[in-house]
């Protein structure tokens, strides 16, 4: 079953006023010089999934500087999905904080049904310091990767935060809470975040195996071990789910004074924290050389798109920016030989159409200039 875009437009969208382009499923190549407008045709592409996009962007960043006021930021598209031809619109609310979704004419009250109709995996040249950063980037890039798995994942994330921030506002603002009030909201965050901590692990498992199944050797991309830590989490390795809900309802409650002051709270699955190694040499990849990390980190997002593929039946969309120019020819070989394999619509931006040369015909060429794109070059 294939999933692919088949439209797309911009509208006011970053630097393009209105753009247009036709595609089939076959991997898009967009080249063109520094500038041209190559990366805000995946950041537009990465908002058919729920949340920020490739650069967290905020909504009214979106929009492009030259429009009036009156005008507001759209992307739309057309996609080949499992369920049947799909058209997905997002853009600016002109009188409302969040962004707009309709879904086949269809306005979405929430951004939660994107999740169960795409699946889009990315890689841009910004998370490149993802081994290096804090807890909460690595678990965010965790988490877009288990909702891709398991669409479900990012309704009860979101859900889980929601319920947090319900507690902390009760801990904070009010003097002598309702125990039995307090006791039934961490008794739903308890099994929320037991649920998502969960299907952390059980995508953790199943991305090495599917790492394992793609047979890229070691000598090209090195092999990434991946674990979760946090004390859920590690109580939840060793114990059956109930108790663990458990475990973590109680933590909550002994917390209560502490989150009173500190605000959030002590423990929980958003606390957790997804370290990488590099299984070959047990190295954490913070320590590995740049181009190990790079490595580490294709294998991490190809894995990813094998699995989602495995599971859900489809491949998803990968937004590969700037890919080439970090792999010398025989890596981007081995890396267009395994898109091809998995047939995903892979979106890569390059400066140098030379570098995707291998790609021959299995693949369709725009170029990008001045935020016009044009057909194949
Ligand atoms: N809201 C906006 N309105 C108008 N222009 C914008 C907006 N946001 C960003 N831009 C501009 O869009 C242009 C294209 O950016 P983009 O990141 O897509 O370039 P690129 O082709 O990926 O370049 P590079 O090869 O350097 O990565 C930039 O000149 C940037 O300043
Ligand atoms: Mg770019």
């Amino acid at each position: 079953m294939a999933f692919f875009i088949e439209k797309l437009s911009l509208t006011q969208f970053r630097s393009y006023t209105s753009a247009r382009l036709n595609c089939d499923h076959r991997p898009v190549i967009l080249t063109g010089p520094n500038g041209a407008g190559k990366t805000n045709v995946l950041e537009a592409i990465s908002l058919l999934m729920p949340g920020r996009g490739i650069r967290r962007a905020r909504i009214a960043e979106l929009k492009n500087i030259k429009a009036s006021p009156a005008e507001y930021w759209a992307v739309s598209s057309k996609l080949n999905t499992p369920f049947g031809p799909t058209q997905i619109g997002t853009g600016q609310h002109p009188d409302q904080d969040g962004r707009m979704i309709r879904i086949d004419g269809i306005d979405q009250k929430s951004q939660t049904p994107l999740a169960e109709i795409s699946a889009i995996v990315w890689l841009t040249p910004q998370m490149d310091g993802l081994f290096l950063d804090s807890p909460s980037v690595r678990r965010r890039f965790l988490d877009r990767m288990v909702s891709n798995f398991n669409p479900k994942h990012q309704s009860h994330t979101s859900k889980y935060d929601k319920l947090l921030r319900e507690r902390s506002s009760i801990l904070k603002t009010q003097r002598a809470p309702d125990p039995h009030w307090l006791s039934a909201l961490e008794t739903q965050i308890a099994e929320m975040g037991i649920a998502i901590a969960a299907a952390r692990h059980l995508f953790c498992e199943r991305l090495e195996q599917a790492i394992e199944r793609l047979k890229i050797d070691e000598s090209d991309f090195p092999f990434p071990r991946v674990e979760i830590h946090g004390l859920i989490d590690d109580f939840l390795k060793e114990n059956p789910a109930v108790d663990a809900e458990e475990f973590f309802k109680q933590r909550l409650s002994e917390s209560r004074q502490i989150d009173s002051y500190t605000g959030g709270a002590q423990d929980g699955t958003h606390k957790s924290d997804f370290r990488v190694y590099h299984k070959g040499m047990n190295m954490p990849a913070e320590n590995c050389s740049t181009g190990e990390q790079k490595g580490l980190l294709v294998k991490l997002i190809l894995g990813q798109a094998a699995l989602v593929k495995a599971e859900r039946g489809f491949p998803p969309l990968l937004l590969l920016d700037d890919i080439a120019a970090h792999l010398d020819a025989r890596r981007r070989d081995i890396l267009f030989e395994t898109i091809l394999g998995l047939d995903c619509q892979s979106w890569m931006t390059g400066t140098d159409v030379e570098n995707f040369s291998g790609l021959k015909d299995s693949a369709q060429y725009f170029s990008v200039k001045n935020s016009i794109i044009s057909g194949q070059n």
